[in-house]
């Protein structure tokens, strides 16, 4: 049997917003662990599929089941708050919708695709009293609470600087920002948005809400593109293109065995049918050459950011990995912190007595370390008490990593150029 959470005295009532990827298979999988703490009682999803087997799911009767937020949201439902997990560009009208309805809600980042319609998210909920929390998930992860009580403990004394770097993993890459939602920043967000801005998050939470001064930033799509576009490669891997054997993006490697293909094979489709698979990959965009996409992506970024007090973080991110994997260094005036939330463990090096402690997480074994689950229980928790845990949760540092993001997409587009923030 789930552990029941002790301090839930009701059961809260939820509704979701997109039952795709993150709202059905990564936060609604809470309700049905913990039945009693929470449940699902509407959904909006514009595809028949995904709404009918969420609805069955989660017993939510014929007419709880939209096709439009529009027509969920309008209905009056008394839910103790409602989950938006809908595409980057489709965040801003369901949210602003359901803050003025009266909703608390869990929004997923980004929270809108620019810097103002993101502000005026968060100023509407403040003015409407709502609770409003970011799905920046990794805040939420016992990896980085942890490394938050050691810094806080002071044993590395002041911190100066941090760096960090995400590793994307290639086949991630290719996967997510090549073919896939987030390839083109004209339909989504630019991939420091989109991904990174879980990073800046980050960054603000460990410094204890320190505000970033001035951001600026270097990158570009420097390799998916037709000039790296092996000779008479087809437009799709599989409209019989001659490279499938030695290419390293060829859409036949998604049925290869390796365990970082299995997430983003059961994202084409979830499915044991072999046959049926290589049908839809064939139809679906996860078969076109990572050559001839319309993708626009950078992908390779850095970013350099200057603190109050003058302290410094630098941060990476590019495509060009093997693993999918933060890493993570602090430096304080007494000792370093060095560790990877991916590999659920750190080290803390002590200057004076040349100590190393390692100190190892125990993380759940679900999905972004453990940050998935945890911000369901706190978001459920959290509207227990909606008033109280705003200022705990609310989406104000958020938006600061959030315009951050967006501050070190305008320096990359305009070579470095520093923003004052
Ligand atoms: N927090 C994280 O760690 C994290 C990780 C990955 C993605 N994301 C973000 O989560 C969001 C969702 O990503 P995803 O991979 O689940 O996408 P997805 O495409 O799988 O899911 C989005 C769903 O919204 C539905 N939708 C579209 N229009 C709608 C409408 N009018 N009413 C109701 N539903 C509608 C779509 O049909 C789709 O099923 C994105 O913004 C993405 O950037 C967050």
């Amino acid at each position: 049997m789930p552990e029941r959470n002790e301090a839930f005295m009701k059961q809260i009532k939820l509704g979701l917003i997109g039952a795709g990827e993150r709202g059905a298979n990564c936060y609604a999988p809470y309700a049905l662990k913990f039945p009693s703490e929470v449940k699902f009682v509407c959904v909006a999803e514009p595809l028949a599929d995904r709404r009918n087997t969420f609805g069955k799911t989660h017993r939510i009767a014929d007419e709880d089941r939209y096709e439009d937020w529009k027509d969920m949201i309008g209905k009056g439902y008394e839910l103790d708050g409602v989950i938006i997990a809908t595409q980057d560009r489709q965040h801003y009208e369901p949210a602003m919708a359901a803050i003025q309805a009266g909703l608390n809600v869990l929004l997923e980042k980004p929270m809108a695709e620019t810097a103002e319609k993101t502000k005026a998210i968060v100023e509407a909920a403040k003015e409407k009293g709502v609770l409003l929390m970011v799905c920046h998930v990794l805040r939420h992860t016992p990896f980085f609470q942890s490394v938050k009580e050691t810094l806080d403990s002071g044993v590395i004394g002041e911190v100066k600087s941090i760096h960090h770097i995400e590793n994307i993993g290639y086949w991630h890459f290719a996967h997510s920002y090549v073919r896939g939602n987030w390839r083109n920043t004209e339909e989504t967000t630019p991939m420091i948005v989109a991904k990174c801005s879980h990073d800046t998050d980050i960054f603000n939470f460990l410094l204890g809400g320190k505000k970033c001064e001035r951001i600026s930033s270097f990158g570009s799509l420097s390799y998916f593109t037709r000039a790296n576009m092996p000779e008479h490669a087809t437009k799709n891997c599989m409209e019989g293109c001659p490279h499938n054997k030695t290419c390293l993006y060829s859409a036949y490697n998604y049925l290869d065995d390796r365990e970082m293909r299995q997430n983003f094979r059961d994202i084409v489709m979830r499915t044991d049918d072999r046959e049926a698979f290589l049908t839809h990959l064939k139809e679906s965009p996860y078969s076109r050459c990572v050559y001839q996409c319309d993708n626009d992506a950078a992908d390779h970024q850095v970013v350099s950011m200057v603190y109050e007090d003058g302290v410094t973080v630098s941060w990476q991110a590019s495509a060009f990995t093997m693993d999918i994997k933060r890493q993570t260094k602090i430096m304080g005036t007494k000792g370093e912190l060095e560790g990877s939330i991916d590999e659920d463990q750190y080290v803390v090096r002590d200057f004076a007595t040349g100590n190393e402690t390692t100190i190892k997480i125990h993380t759940p074994r679900t999905l972004h370390s453990g940050g998935d689950e945890c911000i369901m229980r706190n978001f459920t928790q959290a509207l227990l008490n909606p008033d109280k845990e705003s200022r705990r949760f609310g989406a104000e540092l958020s938006l600061q990593g959030h315009v951050m993001a967006f501050a070190a997409e305008y320096s990359r587009k305009h070579d470095g150029e520093v923003v004052v923030l």
